[in-house]
């Protein structure tokens, strides 16, 4: 009979360095034998951002459920464990990379505008974006994706019955859980917009709007019933039937669009991964409507240009060439990229090493140059608290996954539909609701990505997998962060491969973020005051304080064999579990 002790390690996020002994340094990443094979005893690993989800993830490998089981168990047990970002009522995109065939596929799960959306729905008399409306009402939300997204991948990928994923979500849901620090403290944050809605009082807060504190026990009945609806009919347990009268009727209620035949409609769509040669590695997200793929591989070809590791690790000069690639990026993301079901995304030139290589030409390695001098790039085409989180899941076959989804805000626009016990994204701020106007994460967009019937929002999420020379995986990366999801991604895949840090230390140092607009230089604690200073030098303006740039949940192959996971310690009660037989 085989034993299963699930559990070897929770890789706590306040001791990164734990996650991987320091011989691993000289990693696969140096060597041309590099080559993932799971080591003695070892089934897989779960990465995310609440450890009873990742816990969840994890008892699915053991009871033989391979990356992909895991992972939609990780996504619908987020759902009920982490209500600001794990989600049935959002969206997101996953990655995966299926070992038996070398196949790596991007799954788009994005949400879609509703039919009766229109360019000008959130412009005010003067012509101004509505702000509360864009964000805080029914009309904020696109038509969800993630439970078609889950089960679309769980029906084609998995092993298991999908109620076998589903049953550890709804009993969190059914008996409750004993609610983690960073839950109680979030909801405490949110209380006054989340209160404003009748839905989300009563499903997160106790009579009389009391927020539960760390370790009483919260019971979403509800929600239960909506995912034991989806586990026995699948995604038409949600897009059909009660839920979805549930969905519309809270439409009516909030002053939302999304009718029966919306739901109806909604559709997962399996999409090319954007792919991209970062020196001797391979690194693959998501196409478009997302922009993380795209601008991932275009910052790698434009760095690939300079020896980093001789630069050193954030140093000035590593930090000025970083943000002078992210200028570049950010700037053509506000014109060339939208949903490529509705637009033409000048992809493969944006991704062209030549189209990297002009840019590199343009930057001064001595100086900053202001953003108001710099425009998208492609011009001879020129016509004219955020929370979301990621998960990667590993099994001991190989089978990778790497999955980014959100609400777009924390509790998306803070309206749960009654009586189905979720809440509803306000996902529709993601469209450039007026050219040139600044969304909340201050990002800017134009005909591409302007809102029209069932088109999907552009995106920055970016899931990512690392590939070595022989094509096998190395690498299941991405990060929350709204805009600044591109360049922490960057990042954590930079210290991985050029820096050849393990996966703790890659996670773990400070990062930077830029993004053309505003023209601001962010960093984290950690960057020297020195290195400050020299960038201020070079023309940086520099934010006026450390910020917190996203988390990412990772795991990698080690060199000797199995996975070494970690959970950003930037958000508390994150937990990578490794699962393993043991006689
Ligand atoms: O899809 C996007 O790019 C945004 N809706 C993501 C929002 C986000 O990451 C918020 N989290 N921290």
């Amino acid at each position: 009979m085989r034993r299963y002790q699930w559990i070897l390690a929770i890789v706590l996020a306040v001791a990164p360095g734990l996650a991987q002994p320091s011989d691993a340094r000289e990693g696969a990443r140096n060597s041309s034998e590099a080559q993932f094979f799971p080591a003695s005893g070892e089934r897989g690993m779960v990465s995310s951002q609440d450890a009873l989800a990742s816990r969840v993830g994890a008892q699915i490998l053991a009871s033989g459920g391979n990356a992909i089981d895991a992972a939609v168990a990780t996504g619908f047990a987020l759902a009920v464990t982490l209500p600001r970002a794990g989600n049935l009522g959002g969206g997101g995109f996953m990655m995966i990379h299926l070992a038996a065939t070398g196949k790596t596929i991007a799954i788009d799960y994005r949400e879609m505008a509703p039919s009766a959306a229109s360019p000008e729905m959130f412009l005010t008399s003067d012509g101004d974006v509505d702000r509360t409306k864009i964000l805080g009402s029914g009309l904020a939300s696109g038509v969800p994706g993630t439970v078609a997204g889950l089960v679309h991948v769980q029906r084609r990928y998995g092993r298991l019955p999908l109620i076998d994923v589903l049953s550890p979500a709804i009993a969190l849901a059914r008996n409750g859980f004993k609610v983690p620090y960073a839950l109680a403290d979030s909801l405490e944050k949110s209380k006054k917009r989340l209160q404003a809605d009748a839905g989300s009082a009563a499903y997160f807060y106790k009579p009389s709007g009391v927020v539960y504190v760390q370790g009483e026990t919260l019971v979403q009945t509800d929600l239960a019933d909506t995912l034991s609806r989806i586990s026995k009919f699948g995604a038409e347990g949600f897009y059909q039937g009660a839920v979805a009268e549930k969905i519309v009727a809270q439409m009516a209620r909030s002053g939302g669009v999304i009718t029966r035949q919306d739901l109806k409609n909604y559709r997962v769509v399996e999409r090319e991964p954007v792919c991209g040669n970062y020196r001797e590695h391979q690194v693959c997200s998501m196409p478009p409507p997302s922009s993380g793929g795209i601008h991932l591989v275009q910052m790698l070809n434009i760095l690939e240009g300079w020896n980093l590791r001789a630069l050193g690790h954030n140093s000035a000069d590593y930090i000025h060439r970083l943000a002078a690639s992210m200028q570049r990026a950010y700037a053509d993301r506000s014109q060339y990229l939208g949903d490529p079901d509705f637009v033409d995304v000048p992809q493969s030139r944006l991704t062209d090493k030549r189209y990297a290589e002009s840019l590199r030409q343009q930057i001064d390695v001595k100086h900053a140059i202001a953003s108001a001098e710099v425009a998208p790039g492609l011009r001879e085409q020129r016509v004219e608290s955020t929370e979301t989180t990621h998960f990667s899941t590993w099994d001991a076959e190989g089978n990778a996954v790497s999955n980014t989804y959100t609400l777009n805000w924390a509790y998306g626009s803070g309206v749960a539909v009654i009586g189905a016990g979720f809440l509803l994204n306000n996902e529709m701020d993601d469209f450039a609701a007026k050219p040139g106007a600044r969304n909340s994460y201050n990002l800017v967009g134009g005909e591409a990505n302007a809102i029209a019937p069932a088109k999907r929002p552009l995106s920055s999420m970016t899931p990512a997998l690392v590939f070595d020379k022989k094509g096998l995986p190395l690498l299941a990366t991405g990060s929350p962060g709204g805009s600044t999801i591109i360049t922490v991604v960057l990042q954590v895949v930079l210290n991985f491969l050029d820096f050849n840090m393990n996966i703790a230390e890659a996670t773990a140092a400070p990062r930077i973020h830029y993004q053309w607009i505003p023209d601001q230089l962010y960093y984290e604690v950690g960057i020297s005051k020195d290195t400050l200073h020299r960038l201020k030098n070079m023309g940086h303006n520099i934010g006026a304080t450390p910020r917190r740039l996203g988390a990412a949940n990772s795991i990698a192959a080690k060199p000797n064999g199995g996975t070494s996971g970690i959970a950003d310690y930037r958000r508390e009660d994150a937990a990578a579990v490794a699962e393993s037989i043991r006689d």
